[in-house]
């Protein structure tokens, strides 16, 4: 066995399953239940879908195993992790943006947490369940986020959940929280879809999520749902080099990052399945933005028998799976100042959760009634939707690129694979993992990003350029996912044990 380039002498998980829970922790939360639900409704439903999809398969997955190689390997957090598998060259900075990527996100993050909180403990009080109707409910969401004092208040808490939580470290409680809870945030979905099915009028629901309608496709489309794998995998800032900076090296980094992905996808599909039907059966739009979650599920909840405890059982796991990645986040930025900058884990958590919790202010008055940060910058867009946008659609993708360029070309994707077979030594998929690491998923990632930035420019020459180069584009890749799809099933069928990456 190895030893890995940081030495062996940090502090690892519990257990196998304990590192699993977490990294599924950190990747379940409100990406999946929150902003899968309503990226889908704005982006055209089933033809996002399936584009988010092949995103997860042939960038997210090879993405996450390359982060936790990166991690095992250097057992460092992301800055001290790129500089010291190519020391004395720029790639450090890299981690550097992931840091500033984890800072960026968790401010608006904890907004939307809060708003989750506010609903959990207002539910206790049954005030959702004394509302009548749809409309009622949804003005209800709209009053509540633009109150300045609660966004800012319970943004306030959540943040303050984090940092209590990550200044004791992760091991001990929320990695034995998780086990419990997660299954039962499960449960709790698979019965909303139930009862979101069997309302009269969901079908539309149904359709919308499930029959593609392609001539929704367009440049945001793509960036979208590219932004949307890499948020809800917590992928692209160095998230997963610094929760596989605590795996052992006994651990199989391929299983897990398989489990951790499909465990992840099934919530976010189960999420848009709990919310479609009811959007449609109860005369919503399913383009609502951000406030989708908060109007739908209350009215689905009051059509059913013990609602409100349903309601309030709901928030409370959708806190708990908020607070899972929350301190993913914080814990991204904590390790950074505790390996590299010798700070105390208490001094470093206390002083970037209050920092981060400022930076959130403007996204927590997004909703209200100043138009400088409802209008930000006269983009039209508000203050909090610029700052999801820049992280997840420019800044994760850009960072996933990177670091397959690390790994696949910079540190060489042999180095990679000696370092999974130390917990699976067989790793019968390393040259389909390569492929996809030297190759295709840059190859994708930056084509949509190209298409992301095209798009940001308004005159017509640039549009018509952009949507020719796209239509020819969209086939060619097409093209090489089937033929790659095609020659990975033969690999596996035939060629496996008879080489050897
Ligand atoms: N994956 C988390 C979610 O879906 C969000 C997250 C993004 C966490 C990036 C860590 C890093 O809610």
């Amino acid at each position: 066995m190895a030893i890995s380039a940081g030495g062996g002498d940090r502090e690892k998980w519990g257990s196998r399953l304990g590192f699993v829970m977490a990294a599924a922790g950190s990747a379940v939360g409100l990406g999946n239940i929150w902003s899968f639900p309503y990226k889908a409704g704005e982006n055209g439903g089933a033809a996002f879908l399936l584009l988010y999809l092949a995103c997860v398969i042939l960038v997210g997955l090879p993405v996450m195993l390359t982060e936790l190689i990166i991690g095992r390997r250097s057992e460092k957090n992301p800055v001290g992790a790129y500089a010291l598998l190519k020391p004395g060259t720029p790639w450090f900075l890299v981690g550097g943006v992931g840091v500033a990527a984890g800072f960026i996100i968790l401010s608006y993050y904890s907004v939307v947490a809060g708003w989750v909180l506010g609903y959990f403990i207002e539910s206790l009080g049954g005030t959702m369940a004394r509302l009548e109707n749809a409309e009622a409910l949804s003005a209800y969401f709209d009053a509540f986020a633009a109150n300045p004092w609660k966004a800012v208040g319970y943004h306030f808490a959540f943040m303050a959940l984090c940092v209590l939580i990550v200044i004791q470290g992760v091991k001990g409680g929320i990695e034995r929280w998780s086990k419990i809870l997660m299954p039962v945030l499960f449960l709790l979905l698979i019965t909303l879809v139930l009862r979101g099915l069997t309302l009269p009028g969901s079908m539309g629901g149904v359709r919308f999520l499930f029959a593609p309608d392609w001539s929704k496709l367009n440049a945001e489309t793509f960036m979208a749902a590219l932004g949307q794998a890499c948020f809800t995998l917590s992928i692209g800032m160095g998230a997963m080099i610094t929760y596989g900076s605590y795996m052992s090296r006994r651990d199989n980094l391929t299983t897990a990052s398989l489990q951790v992905s499909v465990m992840d996808t099934m919530i976010a599909v189960m999420a848009g399945m709990a919310i479609f039907p009811a959007v449609f059966a109860i005369g919503l739009q399913p383009g609502e933005g951000p406030g989708l979650l908060f109007k739908t599920l209350p009215s689905v909840f009051n059509q059913m028998p013990g609602g409100a405890v349903f309601a309030s059982l709901f928030f409370f796991l959708v806190v708990i799976a908020a607070i899972t990645s929350g301190i993913s986040l914080m814990e991204v930025v904590t390790a950074y100042m505790v390996d590299e900058r010798g700070m105390s884990r208490r001094k470093a958590a206390v002083i970037f959760g209050g920092v981060i919790f400022v930076l959130g202010i403007p996204s927590a008055l997004s909703s209200g009634a100043s138009p400088f940060f409802t209008d930000f910058l006269g983009s039209g867009q508000s203050f909090f939707d610029w700052a999801f946008h820049i992280s997840a659609d420019y800044m994760l993708p850009v960072g996933a690129l990177l670091c397959c360029v690390f790994i696949g070309w910079a540190v060489g994707s042999r180095t990679a694979v000696a370092e999974v077979r130390d917990g699976n030594p067989a790793f019968t998929t390393a040259p389909i993992w390569s492929f996809l690491v030297r190759w295709l998923s840059p190859f994708l990632v930056a084509q949509i990003l190209l298409f992301g930035v095209l798009g940001e420019f308004e005159g017509q020459a640039v549009q018509d350029f952009s949507r020719l180069l796209m239509s020819w584009l969209v086939k060619f890749d097409v093209v090489l996912a089937v033929l790659f799809f095609l020659g990975s099933g033969w690999y596996l069928i035939f060629g496996r044990g008879r080489t050897r990456a």
